[in-house]
């Protein structure tokens, strides 16, 4: 009997955006679930719990709450066994209760299950499995399925108890619709776990005589950098000394070891106060990994090794389709500015999630790309799954490598910027852009961009990394701005053309971190209606660097001083303004065209934080947010 004090009653409670982690070894598993859970804190932290396989018995711990109150639970108990599986949730609806928290152990006591995505039928099999007298002390989808594991492996008649645990587990998902990650423990096997995935991610890591099951390599890179990246419909049933890995219609697969290249000290907050600072200021650093070896040896375009398209078949590339979520839609929108202007291509740009049910008439000589830093999205990946679905060729620029999107797509580019733990995107963001530029300039380069041409922005694209180190030299004029404005209510953020994206994602940053209202809009629409909203209590800041409609900003900013508007304008080194137009000035160096966007990131990613920190705000878990959302 689980010797959880937790009575297991709650609301239905989807869970999406989990993390789950399991451990298989010599090893005592509850501190080694316990750092994987809070390295896996920023998927979900309303909630957090572990199940301990020790002397034939599951021992459960679960608490509402940070993995810390988990930690002060699991203190109070003798967990010393070698086997367990821990969960951190973030939750749709359904109450964030001790209750709701995983595990989820089978009416019978003999399973602890673990589950990241939702069970879409879980309402009729929780019927079947009612009649078939199985109880229920939740609501949850979860609690189902370890009991629909519970029912299969009863009714298994032949095998060896862990041959009927494997057949028990099979057959259970066999009978689901939806998404999963899930690792699962059997009473009757006290030396085994299963795994298994769908639409959820879920990576083996491969360590000395253990192994970690975990939803993304930061919950187990300190214990291996070996790891086998499950694939959808894949269960792998482990003792600590081997592994095999089987589909769910019973084929054995041949895994392959792939090596994690970097490291635990990349996931780890060092002399940083927040994850959300620490890769804001190691931009330079992630930047020049986003470049690295991708330009030509004569120094005019862009390379890619992955792309898997010849230059030739990328001629006969029309129209350009870019779909992502978030902070990724506003790189897209970023990317449309530059290929459209440098490569006079047309581009659209569309939500993943929209994309996906407005079945859009596609032009057939498009080229479909998709933007994910996890690369999990599940809009995102359905997006491209209904692309590929329809004949389109899809690349991804993504960051985790060997993620769902990573391996489903057709080709694309890495982002190489190593981990990034802040719920709030940030140096994926500006490698994005960058990443989004660099195929501007191939696929410019490819149509009518010169040599000349293509050769100075290959010189710009280069020198991002110290330009954005400039910008965060001035990291503390912008934490005293921050200081005057925290308290403020609302914010807009105004910028044009290529800068109208990076006002959308300033206005983003604030609101996920400090909970401020802000909006982004085209500085000229800002008559258009947000002007109605300038009051001495609401800021704007002002992209306004020097260029073509320079002028026209100008006169926006006018427009809300004239209303007591206070203005933060980001404007090009030694630009001067009248005289009592701007309340606070941030200034970014004269550069390229195509590297503005990425440079006039970085004092709104500065901003934000530290008008946050100003507020009190928890930056690297804001409330209700989750890094990587892998349920619709
Ligand atoms: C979540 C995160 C955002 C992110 C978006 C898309 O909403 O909080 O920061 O931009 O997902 O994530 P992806 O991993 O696909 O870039």
């Amino acid at each position: 009997m689980p010797c959880s004090s937790i009575a297991l009653s709650c609301n239905l409670s989807k869970q999406i955006m989990c993390g789950i982690v399991g451990y298989i070894g010599k090893h005592k598993a509850v501190s080694i679930l316990l750092e994987g859970l809070k390295r896996l804190e920023y998927r979900g932290y309303d909630s957090a719990g572990v199940a301990i396989l020790q002397q034939g018995k599951l021992l459960v711990a679960k608490k509402a709450g940070r993995v810390e109150v988990l930690a002060h639970e699991t203190a109070k108990h003798a967990f010393t066994g070698t086997l367990g599986i821990g969960h951190t949730r973030w939750a749709t609806h359904g109450g964030v209760t001790d209750a709701n928290a995983h595990p989820h152990i089978s009416s019978d006591g003999k399973f602890a299950l673990i589950h990241n995505g939702v069970i879409e039928n879980y309402s009729q099999m929780k019927t079947f499995l009612t009649q078939k007298g199985y109880t229920f002390k939740s609501e949850t989808d979860t609690e189902v399925l370890s009991n629909l594991v519970a029912y299969h492996y009863a009714k298994e008649s032949s095998g060896d108890t862990s041959e009927r645990f494997l057949e028990g587990v099979r057959k259970a998902l066999q009978h689901v619709e939806g998404t999963y990650g899930i690792a699962v423990l059997c009473i009757d096997c006290p030396e085994e776990m299963i795994a298994a995935r769908k639409a959820s991610p879920l990576l083996l890591g491969v360590g000395d005589g253990e192994y970690i099951i975990a939803s993304d390599a930061s919950a187990l890179v300190s214990r291996t950098q070996n790891v086998v990246y499950l694939k959808d419909g894949e269960i792998v049933h482990l003792t600590a000394k081997a592994f095999s890995i089987t589909t769910l219609d019973q084929t054995e697969v041949t895994p392959i070891v792939d090596t994690i290249t970097w490291s635990v000290s990349d996931a780890e907050l060092g002399t940083y106060s927040h994850f959300m600072e620490k890769e804001i200021f190691e931009q330079p650093v992630a930047l020049e990994n986003s470049m690295r070896g991708r330009f030509s040896e004569d120094g005019s375009t862009a390379v890619f090794g992955g792309l898997n398209l010849t230059a030739s078949e990328l001629r006969q590339i029309n129209r350009f389709m870019f779909c992502a979520c978030g902070t990724a839609w506003h790189a897209c929108l970023v990317t449309e500015h530059l290929i459209e202007r440098f490569a006079r291509l047309p581009v659209e740009v569309d939500y993943a999630s929209e994309f996906r049910y407005r079945n859009a008439p596609l032009d057939p000589n498009a080229l479909f790309f998709v933007l994910s830093q996890s690369g999990e999205t599940i809009d995102t990946l359905a997006a491209m799954r209904e692309a590929k679905r329809k004949g389109y060729r899809v690349l991804a620029i993504n960051n985790v490598v060997g993620s769902t999107i990573a391996r489903e797509s057709d080709g694309g580019i890495y982002q190489h910027v190593g981990p990034e733990i802040g719920v709030a995107s940030t140096k994926a963001f500006t490698s994005q852009l960058l990443v989004g530029a660099m195929v501007a300039l191939y696929v410019a380069r490819l149509k009518d961009m010169s040599f000349a041409d293509g050769t100075e922005y290959v010189k710009a694209l280069k020198g991002v990394p110290d330009l954005v180190r400039q910008v965060l030299k001035q990291a503390p004029a912008i934490k005293e701005i921050a200081k005057r404005f925290a308290k403020a209510n609302d914010f807009l953020f105004l910028g044009r053309l290529s800068l109208f994206p990076i006002a959308l994602e300033g206005a983003l940053k604030l609101k996920e971190i400090s909970y401020i209202h802000a909006e982004g809009y085209p500085a000229a629409e800002m008559k258009h209606g947000p002007i109605a909203l300038i009051s001495e209590k609401c800021p704007s800041v002002f992209f306004a660097p020097q260029g073509e409609i320079f002028n026209k900003i100008v006169s926006s900013m006018q427009e809300i001083k004239a209303r007591k508007g206070p203005i933060i304008v980001i404007t090009t080194e030694g630009t001067e303004f009248p005289e009592g137009l701007v309340d606070a000035k941030i200034t970014i160096p004269q550069c390229h065209e195509a590297v503005v966007p990425i440079i006039a990131s970085i004092p709104v990613q500065l901003l934000s934080y530290y008008i946050a920190v100003e507020r009190g705000c928890d930056v690297d878990k804001p409330r209700n947010l989750a890094k990587s959302v892998t349920v619709e």
